[in-house]
């Protein structure tokens, strides 16, 4: 049942501390500083693709940036089109699916294995086609997700790819990245418990259409924010990435478009946002930052979603939580049917 819960969404993104400590269980070693993946065989790929859809496109893009900064060559692929026309060279082909039954993540690394490539899926299924097909598995362990909006497993595929990019880069991880992995859980269990995306949720109600802003590994945070609240809330959504909305999508922003900006950290990623919330609110829009508060990011917002200070691939899962909350509240206070949102089936078993 939904345990009190109005809707299975918002009893799965209270799970995320439970189950980002399942995923994490075994796979952190604190003394020796090293990432563990019991189920995989040494693998040294010198270069991976990964293919995906919908929130998994952009858990995938997030685990290719991690695993470029690792110093691992890593592209991410929409499943359906990577099928179509598979990029020359030797890659191992990472298919990112919570169900394990995507017609087109299927159909990607099915054309991989015919290609000759390595595979490897990343699934919260155990048993399903995708596990079964590759060569390879690991599992995100979120348990079972019943409404059809991803949530945890989002977060638990976010956290097993910067696990693997760890585990594949590195003989050794450093304390840091050690302890922001371990404290994840409790810092969601933070955001979960001091967020205020209701009320801030509730004061955008009306609006004419939502933008969702974000560099580097706030990119594909903000494009799962968009999906997220389109999805069920039925409300106009675009994530865009910060540095791409001069090249078009300024014309589209109003008074009437607040802009949610993720800024993580006081790097150049953060810097330039700001820039970039600076642009929007000349225009205007109202914004929504979610941040850490380590940059100038908050004197330009009209309204605060803050998450707790951490490295910023895990602040990339904190600042997911928000806009899930904050995508889940809209689409509470206009009376959706969140669990199950209109011509929307939790496995997309054709392409
Ligand atoms: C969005 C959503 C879909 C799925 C997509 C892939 O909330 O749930 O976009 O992410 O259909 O599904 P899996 O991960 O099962 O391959």
């Amino acid at each position: 049942g939904k345990s009190g819960y109005e809707h299975f969404m918002l009893k799965e993104i209270h799970e995320q501390p439970r189950a980002l400590r399942q995923c994490l269980r075994g796979r952190v070693d604190e003394l020796g500083g090293r990432i563990e993946f019991e189920e995989l065989s040494r693998l040294s790929p010198e270069r991976l693709h990964l293919v995906a859809a919908g929130t998994s496109y952009h858990a995938a893009l997030y685990g290719a940036s991690l695993f470029r900064v690792a110093g691992i060559p890593a592209d991410a692929y929409h499943a359906h089109e990577y099928a179509l026309s598979p990029p020359p060279g030797e890659a191992l082909v990472v298919g990112v699916s919570q169900s394990g039954e995507t017609a087109d993540t299927l159909a990607a690394t099915r054309a991989a294995r015919g290609a000759g490539a390595e595979t490897l899926a990343v699934t919260n299924t155990v048993g399903s086609t995708l596990a079964r097909e590759c060569d390879h598995v690991c599992y995100i362990r979120s348990g079972p997700e019943i409404g059809v909006a991803a949530t945890k497993t989002f977060a638990g595929q976010q956290t097993t790819l910067a696990l693997l990019a760890e585990w594949l880069a590195a003989d050794t991880t450093d304390r840091e990245t050690i302890a922001a992995l371990r404290s994840l859980p409790s810092d969601v269990q933070a955001v979960l418990d001091n967020s205020r995306s209701e009320a801030v949720a509730e004061s955008y109600l009306g609006s004419e259409a939502y933008f969702f802003i974000g560099r580097g590994l706030a990119y594909p945070v903000s494009l799962e924010g968009a999906l997220k609240l389109k999805e069920i809330s039925y409300e106009h959504a675009e994530g865009f990435p910060a540095g791409g909305l001069k090249h078009g999508p300024l014309a589209l922003v109003t008074e009437q478009t607040p802009v949610l900006a993720t800024v993580l950290g006081d790097g150049e990623a953060a810097r330039k946002t700001v820039n970039n919330i600076k642009e929007v609110q000349a225009r205007g829009a109202p914004v929504v930052v979610v941040t850490d508060g380590r940059s100038e990011a908050d004197r330009y917002a009209d309204h605060v979603l803050r998450i707790p200070d951490s490295e910023e691939r895990t602040a990339a899962v904190l600042a997911n939580v928000q806009l899930q909350l904050f995508a889940y509240h809209t689409a509470a206070a206009l009376g959706r049917p969140i669990d199950k949102p209109r011509n929307l089936a939790k496995s997309v078993t054709v392409e």
